[in-house]
C-alpha cells in the first residue's frame, strides 16, 4: 500500500506548524486545528478541489445555508462554512441543488418507423446541461429481431460523446425466450436495471402476454418495467373513423388517442403488474383518470411509480390547431389534452402521485428529416410523434411550479432529481450529501428569461416552449465536480460523461398487491 505523504498544514483556519498525513488531517486535530471534515477522501479543507460557498442548499427534504466541499468529483463535506478549495464558487443569493436527472429522453434513437432523432449524445447532453441536468437516462431501443447485446453495443458507441453522465433504460419490442432468459439478465447484471415496453405502435406493441413475460423476468432480477400505456386497438379504431371522414389534419391527432385509451391501458398495465407481482413505472401520464388509477394502486400497496411531462401541463390540444402544418410540431403521444386535464394533473403533481416530471425529449425537426418526412400536408398518422424539451423541463417547472407557488423548492428537487435517482437505482446521484457524485446545479431564482430556440442548445429547429417568460435560470451545472455549463457558456468536453451502472430495486417493506389465486398457486407448489 502506498504511504500517503506528509504535508505541512496550511489550512486557513489552522495556524499550527505541524505536519500531517495527507489523508488523515492535521495531527493537532481537536486542539488548535478545526480542519477535520467528514470527508472520506481526506480531511483538509484546504485541499478541496472546489468549494461552493454562501448559497442556499436545497435537497428533497430541506433547505439551509451551507457550503459544499468537493474532491475527486465527489461531495466530501457539507458544512455551515468551509475554508479552502483550489477553486471557490460564490453561490451568494443562489440556490444550490442536485443537478437534474432527465429520466425520459430519446437520444440518437430511431423511431419504430426508422426516423432518427435530431439529437445525438453530444447535442442532447449539451442541451440537457444548459437546462440544469447533470445526468440523464435515455432509451436504448431494441427493434424486432435485434439482440439486446447488439442494442447495448450500439448505444455504447452512440453515447461516447456525451458531456454528462448517462445510463439507459432498454426498450424491449421482441421478448423472445433468448431475450427474456439470457440477454435481459445480462443487461441487468451490467447495471441497466430498467426497461420500457409499449402497449401501442404497430412495431413496438408487445401485447398482454409479452408484457407478463417481461414483468416476471424483471421482477425476478429486481429490474423496473416502464410502460407507455395507450390502448392500441382503440387508437387504430379512431384512426379508421377519422380517416373515413377525411379528418387527417394535425389537430385530429389529439382526437385519435382518446383519454379513455390511456386510462384503459394504464389500468391494464397495473393489473398485469399486480398479477406478476412486479413493480411498474408509468411514463408520460397525460390524463386525470390514468393518474387516479396510479394513485389507487399505491393506496392498495402497489409498487407503482409514475411521471408526467411539462407539455401536458403547459400546452393543450389547441396548439395542434395552429395554422397550416404548425400543429405538427405539437404531435406527441399520448397527445396534448385540455385545460381541465392540466388542472387535474397539477393536483397530482402537488399531491405526490407523480414521482417525477420528465421531458420525454423526442426531437424530430420540422423538416424532411423529421416531422415532414412524408411531405407538407401529410396526414397526422404519418407525422413523427414527439417534441423536444430537455433544456426547458427544469426552467419551466421551476417557474410554473416554484415561482408560481404550486410547489415547494424541496418538491422541485424531488421531482427533477432525487426521486429518479432512488427509483432507478442511481446510488451516487440526486442528493447533496458526502459520498455522492458532485452533480450540482446552481440556480439564480430571480433571473427572468424568454424561451428561445438558441437557448435550448439542441439540434432542433423549433421549441414548443418558444416565447414563454420564465423565472429562474440554472447558471452553473456540474457533473462529478466538473463545471459543464457556466453563465451561458459550455465548459464541458465531448466524451467527458460516463456510463453509470444502476442498482436493482429493493422490495423490502412493500406490502404489494397480492392476488389470491397466485398465492394459492405458490402455496400449492411449496414456494
Ligand atoms: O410522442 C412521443 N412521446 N414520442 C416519443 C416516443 C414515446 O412514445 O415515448
Ligand atoms: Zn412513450
Ligand atoms: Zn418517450
Amino acid at each position: 500500500m502506498r504511504t500517503p505523504p506528509s504535508i505541512r498544514c496550511r489550512s486557513n483556519r489552522c495556524r499550527c506548524d505541524r505536519w500531517r498525513h495527507w489523508r488523515r488531517g492535521c495531527w493537532c486535530a481537536g486542539t488548535r486545528c478545526r480542519t477535520i471534515a467528514n470527508c472520506g477522501q481526506g480531511s483538509r479543507a484546504v485541499e478541496f478541489d472546489t468549494v461552493i460557498h454562501g448559497g442556499t442548499i436545497v435537497t428533497a427534504s430541506e433547505r439551509y445555508a451551507g457550503d459544499i466541499g468537493i474532491t475527486d468529483g465527489r461531495i466530501c463535506a457539507v458544512a455551515e462554512r468551509l475554508a479552502g478549495g483550489t477553486r471557490r464558487i460564490d453561490a451568494g443569493g443562489r440556490l444550490v441543488m442536485p443537478g437534474g436527472i432527465e429520466a425520459h429522453a430519446h437520444i440518437a434513437q430511431e423511431s419504430a418507423s426508422g426516423i432518427m432523432t435530431a439529437d445525438g449524445y453530444l447535442s442532447g447532453s449539451i442541451s440537457a446541461a444548459f437546462g440544469g441536468n447533470s445526468s440523464f437516462i435515455p432509451f436504448a431501443a431494441q427493434h424486432r429481431g435485434q439482440s439486446i447485446d447488439d442494442v447495448i453495443a450500439t448505444y455504447d458507441a452512440r453515447a461516447r460523446p456525451s458531456v454528462i453522465d448517462y445510463s439507459w433504460h432498454l426498450i424491449v419490442s421482441d421478448p423472445t425466450e433468448e431475450v427474456l432468459h439470457d440477454q435481459l439478465p445480462r443487461a441487468f447484471a451490467r447495471g441497466i436495471t430498467s426497461l420500457k415496453v409499449f402497449t401501442t405502435y404497430d412495431l413496438l406493441n408487445i401485447g398482454d402476454a409479452g408484457m407478463l413475460d417481461i414483468l416476471s423476468v424483471a421482477r425476478d432480477h429486481g429490474a423496473l418495467t416502464m410502460v407507455h400505456a395507450e390502448n392500441h386497438a382503440m387508437v387504430a379504431w379512431m384512426n379508421g373513423e377519422l380517416g373515413a371522414r377525411g379528418l387527417t389534419a394535425p389537430k385530429y391527432h389529439a382526437l385519435s388517442r382518446p383519454e379513455l385509451a390511456e386510462e384503459e391501458a394504464i389500468n391494464r398495465a397495473i393489473t398485469l403488474a399486480q398479477l406478476s407481482g412486479a413493480p411498474l413505472f408509468v411514463v408520460h401520464v397525460s390524463t386525470a383518470g390514468g393518474a387516479a388509477r396510479v394513485q389507487r394502486a399505491r393506496g392498495e400497496g402497489g409498487q407503482v411509480f409514475a411521471e408526467t411531462c411539462p407539455q401536458y401541463l403547459a400546452l393543450t390540444r389547441d396548439d395542434l390547431d395552429r395554422p397550416g402544418m404548425e400543429g405538427a410540431k405539437f404531435i406527441c403521444s399520448p397527445p396534448l389534452r385540455d385545460a381541465a386535464t392540466q388542472d387535474a394533473l397539477w393536483r397530482h403533481v402537488q399531491t405526490g402521485t407523480f414521482d417525477s416530471v420528465s421531458s420525454d425529449h423526442a426531437p424530430y425537426r420540422f423538416d424532411g428529416t423529421g416531422k415532414l418526412m412524408h411531405g407538407q400536408g401529410a396526414p397526422y398518422p404519418k407525422i413523427a410523434n414527439g417534441m423536444p424539451g430537455i433544456a426547458a423541463r427544469l426552467p419551466w417547472l421551476f417557474s410554473e411550479g416554484v415561482v408560481k407557488g404550486r410547489l415547494r423548492l424541496e418538491d422541485f428537487v424531488a421531482l427533477t432529481s432525487t426521486n429518479a435517482a432512488r427509483i432507478f437505482g442511481a446510488a451516487k446521484k440526486g442528493r447533496i450529501t458526502p459520498g455522492m457524485d458532485a452533480d450540482i446545479a446552481i440556480w439564480n431564482p430571480e433571473a427572468v428569461r424568454k424561451v428561445t430556440l438558441a437557448d435550448q442548445h439542441d439540434n432542433m429547429d423549433f421549441t414548443p416552449f418558444e416565447g414563454m417568460e420564465l423565472t429562474g435560470v440554472p447558471e452553473i451545472v456540474m457533473t462529478r465536480g466538473e463545471v459543464i455549463v457556466a453563465h451561458g457558456t459550455l465548459h464541458g468536453k465531448e466524451g467527458q460523461g460516463r456510463f453509470f451502472a444502476r442498482a436493482p430495486m429493493g422490495r423490502t417493506g412493500r406490502p404489494g398487491m397480492p392476488v389470491k389465486e397466485v398465492e394459492l398457486m405458490r402455496a400449492g407448489a411449496g414456494q
